[in-house]
């Protein structure tokens, strides 16, 4: 809330984004008033977002109101009912209710019975009125929670008023992928197994994991990023133009890939293909366990039983305090046949694809250097962001999936089937690797495993 919430929330009212009737209400166990909570608002935007103006920040913590309550208690429930239904007085209509979800998941499933219990998902009438849902991942832990707690919210919720975020589908260069492929038509004919040779997609971090101590220790880098933000992106980079920007157009052609993707199931091939390590001191951090065997680098090679993907390898590699912050996809094209290249040495381009930081796309080729002799040399062609967009502020991902949920427009967020595709694919990794605690490699920070 304090730096991805409140910030974006207050961006939003910035650019006049926020409905004319609006209002936050939160709902925690601290014992807070009103105005202590609104004055933690204030503090949260100050902290992080660069505005002098402070009659306009206090005008936005009056947004704000604060229910205490247990997740456990029904009577908090009920007390938050009757806020809500005082304010549906006030405005005299029956407001637009959007829950976020933004509680450790161990309490996703009290959370969503406690709301199902005081009727609070239901809107106050059938002709006026929406209720959304936001829930942030991780979703479940492995397939089998993922699909109890999906079937819980089901109860609830139709599809279409479930919102799950996977924030890097809110990152601008993450849209901008659908964005680049479709409509640059010189890449359509390359786009496939016939024109690519391999995808490495790397999430890179330079930063530990910070006082996330237990959560992360619980769950290990694979569940932390790879199986949400960096499957995105192989659906993202694989999938089928989906004709029109529609949010289940997208979604659908988003799972058919997620779907295609190749399972490791032998002991043998997840010991080969998955390879994972810890760095050192890891089990030194704040509510780590001594002798944790979980992961926080891992490098795993796979493909997609597709069509147009078929033996094209894939490899997902993400870790903390590595030797640099770098989220990229490195797309490596076929050298041509035949090649006009000289001696052995074959050609290839190569495409990075830098979704952060230093925003752009960096494409590699040849050309003969000048000179009588037939010498290759390569070169790049460059895209930055921030050069070719100067003046234009990249938006917050929260922004934008905030904006997003208002407006009723899901494309941004994960479907049920693509969060079940994504279970399937790194469960059985994750079983292997818990028999196998001698799978775990170390290494020292600030280097590369
Ligand atoms: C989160 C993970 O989902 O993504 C973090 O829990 C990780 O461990 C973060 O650092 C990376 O997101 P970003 O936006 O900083 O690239």
């Amino acid at each position: 809330m304090r730096r991805k919430l409140v910030p974006a929330l207050f961006h939003l009212y910035q650019e006049n984004k926020l409905p004319a009737l609006f209002q936050v209400v939160g709902f925690s166990r601290d014992e807070l008033s009103e105005e202590e909570f609104r004055e933690s608002i204030r503090n949260m935007v100050k902290a992080r977002v660069k505005s002098e103006d402070e009659q306009r920040i206090n005008k936005f913590a009056r947004f704000f109101r604060y229910q205490q309550g247990f997740f456990e208690e029904q009577q908090g429930y009920e007390a938050l009912g009757s806020l809500l239904g005082r304010q549906d007085g006030e405005w005299r209509l029956c407001a637009n209710k959007l829950f976020y979800i933004a509680a450790s998941p161990q309490f996703y499933e009290t959370i969503f019975r406690g709301l199902a219990n005081s009727k609070l998902a239901e809107p106050c009438s059938p002709e006026e009125g929406w209720t959304r849902i936001i829930v942030e991942k991780p979703f479940g832990k492995d397939l089998k929670t993922a699909q109890k707690l999906d079937k819980l919210l089901g109860k609830l919720f139709q599809e279409e008023q479930i919102y799950r975020i996977d924030h890097y589908l809110g990152k601008e260069t993450v849209q901008n992928i659908l964005a680049f492929r479709f409509s640059n038509s010189f890449l359509n004919p390359a786009w496939n197994a016939t024109g690519i040779e391999r995808i490495h997609i790397s999430l890179f971090e330079k930063r530990g994991i910070g006082e996330r101590g237990k959560f992360y220790d619980g769950i290990g880098a694979l569940r932390d990023v790879g199986q949400n933000h960096m499957l995105q992106l192989v659906a993202l980079f694989c999938m089928e133009n989906p004709g029109v920007f529609d949010a289940d157009a997208v979604r659908e052609n988003r799972a058919s890939i997620l779907k295609s993707l190749k399972i490791l199931r032998s002991r043998a091939k997840i010991e080969s293909m998955a390879k994972r390590a810890q760095y050192k001191g890891y089990t030194q951090e704040e509510g780590v366990e001594k002798n944790s065997k979980t992961e926080t680098y891992f490098r795993i090679e796979t493909a997609l039983e597709h069509k147009n993907w078929k033996g094209v390898p894939i490899i997902l590699e993400s870790g903390k305090c590595l030797t640099e912050n770098k989220v990229e996809v490195a797309v490596t094209f076929r050298h041509p046949t035949p090649c006009l290249c000289l001696g052995e040495e074959h050609y290839k381009n190569v495409l990075h694809y830098r979704i952060q930081p230093q925003e752009g796309i960096h494409i590699s080729f040849w050309v003969k250097e000048p000179g009588d002799a037939m010498e290759l040399q390569q070169k790049d062609f460059m895209f930055n962001y921030k050069d070719a967009f100067e003046g234009h502020a990249i938006s917050d991902a929260y922004e934008r999936l905030l904006f997003s949920v208002i407006r009723g427009d899901q494309t941004l967020f994960v479907s049920t089937q693509e969060v079940m595709a994504e279970w399937k694919f790194v469960d059985p990794i994750i079983r292997a690797w818990q028999k196998d605690a001698s799978s775990l490699g170390i290494y020292k920070k600030n280097s590369m495993p």
